[in-house]
C-alpha cells in the first residue's frame, strides 16, 4: 500500500501556540483529569472453546468462539470472545480489537466492513474481538451492569466507561496468551471512534501492547484539545458523561486549562509504538487535530515509532485502513 499524501488544505496547518511539552510524567494527570483510577484486579479463570471451523473464508483462517470468565473482587465479568487464526504456520501476532456489535454481527452484520478478516489473516495476523458493551454498558444510567460494578466503590472519583473498555482490552489479552496459534508477544490494540480513545488509554497503561492503532478517535483520543475545530470538551461531557470522571465537566470551555494536551497521551505510549488514521471528511473528530497530535508527540519516537495516514471520505474503518495498518504493523 502506498502511502497518501496529506490534503493540500492542511499543508499550512499549525501546531497550537500553547501545547504542553512532552516529557513531563503525565500519564497520572491523564489518570485524575479524564479517565479514572483503573482499579488493580480482574483475573482470568476460565477459557473454555464453544466452537471451532477450520479453513473459514475460502481457507484463510479458522474461527474460534470461547467463553472468557474473569474473576473481580464483587463477581463475575463473563465475555464471548471470536477469534480468527491465519491457517496453518507460526503463532501469529494478534490484533486485539473491541466490537460496537455482537460478535457475530462483525461476520455478516451491518457493519461486517469493518472487520477484513480474509485479508487480515492472509496477511499473517489473528483479530480477537469481543462486543465492547459486555465489558461495560455504554450508557450514563447503567451504573449496575457493567464491569464497574465489579469492583467496590474508592474515596476517589470512579473510573469511566473509556477506561473499563481499555481494561477489557487487556482481558482479552490475557486471553489470547492462552490460545495456541496466537503469539501474544506481538499484540496490537486496535480501536474506532470511542473505542480508539479506549485503544489508546490500554495502550497507556499496558506495556504488553506493542502497537497501538487509533482510528478516527477524535475529542480525548488522538486529536489535540487546543486545536479547534469538530467536537470540544462540553460536547463530549453533555453528550457522553459516563465516559469519563465526572469532574471532567469543569474544563468544558475552558480547554486552555487542561495540564495536559493529547500529544502528550500518544507519546506516553513510546518507545511502543503508535499508529493513527484519519478520514478527511471526520469533521466531528478533528482530522487536523489528529494529525498536529501525531506531529507533535513525534520527537517522542524513534524514526518508525508513531505513523500517520488520513484517507478520503469519513467516520468509518474500512479496509483501505487496516491495509494501511497492516503496512504499518509489518514495518
Ligand atoms: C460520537 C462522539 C465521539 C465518538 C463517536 C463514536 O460522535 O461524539 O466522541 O468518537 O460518537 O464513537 O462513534
Amino acid at each position: 500500500m502506498t502511502e497518501r499524501p496529506l490534503p493540500d488544505a492542511w499543508q499550512n496547518a499549525e501546531l497550537p501556540g500553547d501545547l504542553p511539552p512532552l516529557g513531563a510524567d503525565v500519564i497520572g494527570t491523564f489518570t485524575d483529569t479524564i479517565y479514572g483510577h483503573t482499579p488493580p484486579g480482574g483475573q482470568l479463570t476460565d477459557l473454555v472453546l464453544q466452537s471451532r471451523e477450520d479453513g473459514v473464508l475460502d481457507g484463510a483462517a479458522d474461527r474460534l468462539r470461547h467463553r472468557a470468565v474473569i474473576a473481580c473482587p464483587l463477581g463475575n465479568l463473563e465475555l464471548d470472545l471470536l477469534t480468527h487464526l491465519p491457517t496453518g504456520g507460526a503463532p501469529a501476532p494478534v490484533f486485539v480489537v473491541l466490537s460496537f456489535t455482537g460478535i457475530e454481527e462483525t461476520l455478516e452484520g451491518e457493519q461486517a466492513r469493518r472487520w477484513p478478516y480474509a485479508a487480515i489473516a492472509r496477511a499473517g495476523y489473528a483479530v480477537l474481538t469481543v462486543d465492547y458493551r459486555q465489558i461495560e454498558p455504554d450508557d450514563p444510567a447503567a451504573t449496575a451492569a457493567g464491569v464497574r460494578a465489579l469492583f467496590p466503590t474508592t474515596d476517589g472519583e470512579p473510573w469511566g466507561a473509556v477506561a473499563a473498555w481499555a481494561w477489557g482490552l487487556s482481558r482479552c489479552l490475557d486471553a489470547a496468551g492462552h490460545i495456541e496459534g496466537i503469539d501474544p508477544v506481538t499484540a496490537i490494540a486496535v480501536g474506532h471512534s470511542r473505542l480508539g480513545k479506549a485503544a489508546l488509554w490500554a495502550g497507556v497503561q499496558d506495556e504488553r501492547f506493542a502497537v497501538t492503532v487509533s482510528n478516527d478517535s477524535g475529542c480525548c483520543g488522538a486529536s489535540l484539545f487546543r486545536h479547534p475545530g469538530g467536537e470540544d470538551i462540553a460536547a463530549i461531557t453533555s453528550r457522553f458523561p459516563h465516559w469519563f470522571v465526572p469532574s471532567f465537566t469543569a474544563y468544558a470551555g475552558r480547554e486552555d486549562k487542561l495540564a495536559v494536551d493529547q500529544h502528550q497521551l500518544l507519546a506516553s505510549i513510546a518507545p511502543r509504538r503508535v499508529y493513527v488514521c484519519s478520514a478527511e471528511d471526520d469533521a466531528w473528530a478533528d482530522p487536523v487535530g489528529e494529525y498536529l497530535a501525531v506531529v507533535a508527540a513525534r520527537p517522542a519516537f524513534g524514526a518508525d515509532g508513531i505513523g500517520y495516514h488520513v484517507r478520503p471520505g469519513g467516520h468509518d474503518l474500512i479496509e483501505e485502513d487496516w491495509l494501511q495498518i497492516l503496512d504499518f504493523v509489518r514495518r
